[in-house]
């Protein structure tokens, strides 16, 4: 996204860039800025991750600050706009998820020219059908499944993989859709423990001796909750939960209820790692190539964004309503009718 965007705006446009490292830490902190030349996005189109670093803890309006031996949240949003004109910027290219573009929307509101990108592995922001880092997860969840496959054929195992994506259940529906998963549990849809047993059983009778489950990281079971490692606030800064051991929760109410045995994996980080795969790079360089639009139309306070399979500009504040899994959709009625169990 970075080289697109630095390699078109130097090319077409005559602009500098500044990066401003680890997310919006950058605008607080000082000397966490770096300049963004042509050379500098050199051979970057295969990495992962990002060359400026990112922060999911870093909100200006509530930045968590060391007082004594605990952390008290304080509203530096001016110490944001301060640097931001010390560094004479004229515009602000944020690219993130919700977490991230929300914050740029406030700033919008501070009247800071802030465009966005959208990036997250979840691909539940409501402005747009796609987010670039999506694909890449999706494709490593499905390679995952694929060796999981190994050892539940030869053990005759439940093998549980645990999947992230926050309260939307994309990562989980599409990799174990390319998985091949027999079972697969997102958090839109509150499991029922006897559905998924039904589901085990079912394919012993069938002849198949093994299953695979695809869990959701924010699945959970009829009447009970998700997994939370920490709660929000728990980490200083970080606004929204962690989420993590839906897996675990799920092979425990099995495990009394089925003959196998049962195995999980935590794909965990894995997810977010690696070179991108070709649809991601494409998606990064046309949006980044394309805010750059927004810039020259002065259309601030919108994103470049994917709908209906056409590159298009939403209005930023849209990005707030997390988007979910579609359960009246085409991928979740069709999953269900080749046998895909979603534990209901
Ligand atoms: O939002 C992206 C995401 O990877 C989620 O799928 C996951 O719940 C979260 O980030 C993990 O965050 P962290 O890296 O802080 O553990």
């Amino acid at each position: 996204m970075l080289r697109a965007l630095v390699r078109r705006g130097v090319r077409e446009f005559g602009h500098e860039f500044v990066g401003i490292q680890n997310g919006f830490e950058g605008l607080v902190q000082p000397d966490l800025t770096m300049p963004l030349t042509l050379s500098s996005v050199r051979d970057i189109l295969n990495k992962g991750g990002t060359i400026l670093g990112t922060s999911n803890r870093a909100n200006p309006f509530a930045y968590a600050v060391r007082e004594g031996d605990h952390y008290v949240e304080r509203d530096l949003h001016a110490v944001a706009i301060d640097r931001m004109k010390a560094l004479q910027l004229d515009g602000l290219v944020a690219i993130g998820g919700d977490g991230t573009l929300q914050i740029a929307h406030r700033f919008t509101q501070h009247g800071v020219r802030v465009v966005g990108c959208p990036k997250t592995i979840d691909n539940d922001l409501s402005g747009t059908d796609q987010t670039f880092g999506f694909d890449t997860a999706v494709q490593v969840i499905s390679e995952a499944i694929d060796r999981l496959h190994s050892t539940a054929e030869a053990h005759q195992r439940v093998m549980v993989v645990e999947i992230m994506g926050r309260n939307a259940g994309f990562l989980t529906l599409e990799g174990g859709l390319a998985g091949g998963a027999d079972v697969i549990l997102i958090p839109e849809v509150p499991y029922q423990v006897d559905k998924v047993v039904a589901s085990i059983d079912a394919l012993r009778r069938s002849g198949k001796k093994f299953a695979i489950i695809a869990i959701s990281e924010g699945a959970y079971p009829v009447g009970g909750e998700q997994a939370v490692l920490a709660q929000a606030g728990e980490i200083p800064g970080r606004g929204v939960v962690r989420l993590g051991g839906s897996g675990k929760v799920l092979a425990d109410l099995l495990a009394p209820k089925v003959e196998a045995e049962i195995r999980v994996t935590v794909l965990g980080h894995l997810q977010r790692g690696g070179a991108p795969c070709p649809s991601d790079r494409v998606l990064a360089t046309l949006y980044g190539a394309m805010v750059l639009d927004l810039v020259e139309r002065n259309q601030w306070d919108h994103m470049v964004c994917m709908r209906e399979g056409k590159l298009k500009f939403a209005a930023l504040g849209e990005s707030r309503k997390e988007r979910v899994v579609d359960l009246s959709g085409d991928k979740v009625r069709l999953a269900r009718s080749i046998g895909i169990s979603f534990g209901d």
